[in-house]
């Protein structure tokens, strides 16, 4: 859906912003573009949308060259830029209808997909309030319901939850996820919330001074970057407990730090660790131990993300 070739910034005062940056987006996908304050994720999102010309490198959607082809690829985005105006005089209903027009769509069939996202981002009963009194969450989602305008293939979400309380934040994601499942509509998102993104994501990318450390599900990226332990124990009798699950299949290692069993599997592809989780507790309860603490240990985004940031990509591999 989007991909990038070597797209590279350099602004006028010389600085290079983005570098070499080669992204892959596919259908379906919720891509999070993660990177700290200052990585070149605003930037990228201009390149990407056709609002900033490139210095070097290419990016295309849905196989049309965004530099060559620039309006063109306006019927295929949408976009919420991170610092976003809104026209506080319009009403909701308003607002929609403008950016509709924009778009020459058919009035009635516009009028119909108006009443559909307003009632997708629950402003129903607000479209025909101003939105000088809308509250910044209601705002956000009208903000969301205008990228879907013009029924895109992707929209870009640069920042969607920055300044919302953290129910307003749940209530956008919750809302991106519905959207790209109902409307089919591939999502590029920028966001700190790093949380959140694993849940919602698919995809990520991590950015770091204008440049791509990491891309990949979140599934690789946790397999990439995953610890030495996978399950941790903690029970009534941690020796007796040793004995009896190190010989089950897929154990490698077993190993005790404070009052913790620390359990390492085999690293093959078809293995689940929900089952072994299950033998370990079938096996500790038949020998009478107590168990305290059974847990998958697991690597977040959250991990990953500082990792990255902090170490630099070279001293983890
Ligand atoms: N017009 C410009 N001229 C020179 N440098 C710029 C310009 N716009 C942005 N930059 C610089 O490029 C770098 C990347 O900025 P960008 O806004 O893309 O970062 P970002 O990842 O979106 O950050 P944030 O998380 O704070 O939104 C920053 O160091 C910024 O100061
Ligand atoms: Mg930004």
């Amino acid at each position: 859906m989007i991909t990038t070739k070597n797209l590279t910034k350099i602004y006028e005062n010389g600085f290079k912003a983005v570098e070499n940056l080669n992204l892959k987006v596919e259908e379906g996908d919720i891509y999070g573009f993660l990177g700290p304050n200052g990585a070149g994720k605003t930037t990228t999102i201009r390149m990407l949308t056709g609002l900033l010309k490139p210095s070097n490198g290419e990016v295309f959607i849905n196989n049309i060259n965004v530099a060559k082809d620039s309006a063109e690829i306006k019927k295929y985005i949408g976009v919420l830029p991170e610092s976003h105006g809104y026209y506080n005089w319009m009403t909701g209903k308003e607002y929609l209808t403008y950016f509709s027009n924009l778009f020459m769509q058919d009035a009635d069939k516009a009028k119909e997909h108006i009443s559909y996202l307003l009632e997708k981002v629950g402003l129903s009963n607000k479209s025909n309030v101003v939105i000088g009194q809308y509250s910044r969450g209601m705002k956000q989602r009208l903000g969301i319901a205008k990228t879907l305008i013009n029924h895109p293939k992707v929209i870009f979400l640069d920042e969607p939850t920055l300044g919302l309380d953290p129910s307003g934040q749940k209530d956008i994601h919750h809302l991106i996820f519905e959207l790209n499942k109902s409307m089919n509509v591939t999502v590029f998102i920028t966001s700190h919330m790093l949380k959140d993104i694993e849940v919602l994501c698919n995809k990520v990318a991590i950015v770091k001074e204008g440049k791509l450390l990491e891309q990949g599900t979140i599934k690789e990226l946790q397999e990439r970057y995953s610890g030495k332990y996978d399950i941790r124990i903690k029970t009534s009798d941690n020796i007796k407990s040793i004995q009896r699950i190190k010989n089950i299949d897929h154990i490698i290692e077993v190993e005790v730090i404070d009052e913790y069993i620390n359990i390492s599997l085999s690293k093959s592809r078809d293995l689940n660790v929900e089952d072994i989780k299950h033998e370990i507790i079938e096996k500790l309860f038949t020998s009478q131990i107590d168990i305290y603490e059974i847990s998958k240990v697991k690597t977040t985004v959250e991990d990953i993300f500082f990792k990255l940031i902090a170490d630099g990509k070279e001293e983890l591999k």
